[in-house]
């Protein structure tokens, strides 16, 4: 694991969207893996605004997003699919039909878990997944005691996360229960994870999951597993990491980071 620490929310922003992009640009047909969140916005719109101005070409790339409330179709305008349509593929010259949500309409779940993960088979696995946090450490929607082991399933959202995401639905109550979400080990078996984590409110969470013990209590300990994994935060976010003079001094010294040091 790396963690990179951005003084300003924007320059971290910044660095997420450029490895991304650069990314694309290395490998034009990628297969990314998304997450959506107030985390993403200001990240989506960054990559926007990069496919305009640096004609970053997203004709080729296919897309895989980590969740799905269960109960939304997917023209209600708090799923997931109106979000990454409304902040980012209506944005930028992805083919729609290459970008993929699990269903939060089919009653079957085993079903949905199945079909989303075949056709993450098919498509030749996640080159790249994005993440952001929850509060209790979730990564997609992996709520306390998922297994490291776990794949696309539906998952009951923590209390936690229903006040997190409350406001977006008028209230906790009114937040659907249930997701359907890639497992965690659907995630350890990307290519590479980013995990872009920005706010005070994520300090905490950040310190427990870099430096705490690995455990099933925050899914998110669990990216320690996987053997390229990066985690870029703002100051603001890692401000309770205890050792972030060593993880600075990994980034100014090691020759892969030269081109990003900058931005
Ligand atoms: C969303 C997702 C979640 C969010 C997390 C942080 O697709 O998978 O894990 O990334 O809840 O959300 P924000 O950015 O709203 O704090």
């Amino acid at each position: 694991m790396e963690l990179i620490i951005r003084k300003t929310t924007q320059d971290a922003v910044k660095l997420v969207a450029t490895i991304i992009t650069d990314a694309v640009i290395e490998k034009p047909n990628i297969t990314l893996g998304l997450a959506t969140g107030g985390t993403m916005e200001k990240l989506y719109d960054k990559i926007a605004l990069m496919h305009k101005e640096e004609k970053i070409d997203f004709s080729l790339v296919k897309s895989f997003n980590l969740d799905e409330y269960i109960g939304l179709e997917p023209t209600d305008k708090n799923s997931y699919r109106f979000y990454m349509n409304h902040h980012l593929f209506d944005k930028i010259n992805i083919d729609k039909r290459n970008t993929h949500i699990p269903s939060g309409v089919n009653e079957d779940t085993l079903e949905e878990g199945e079909i989303y993960e075949a056709l993450i088979e098919e498509a030749g696995g996640l080159d790249i997944q994005l993440l952001g946090i929850g509060l209790t450490g979730h990564i997609g929607f992996n709520e306390p005691l998922s297994s490291f082991a776990s794949r696309t399933r539906a998952k009951t959202l923590a209390p936690t996360t229903l006040a997190q995401n409350g406001p977006y639905f008028g209230s906790a109550e009114k937040t659907p229960k249930r997701a359907m979400t890639m497992g965690v080990g659907t995630i350890l078996d990307a290519g590479m994870v980013i995990m872009l984590a920005t706010g005070a409110s994520k300090a905490d969470i950040i310190a427990k999951t870099v430096e705490g013990p690995i455990t099933p209590m925050i899914s998110a300990s669990a990216l320690h597993f996987h053997p390229n994994c990066i985690i870029v935060c703002d100051e603001a976010a890692a401000e309770k990491l205890q050792n972030k003079d060593y993880y600075n001094s990994i980034f100014e010294t090691d020759p892969k980071w030269e081109p990003y040091r900058n931005i």
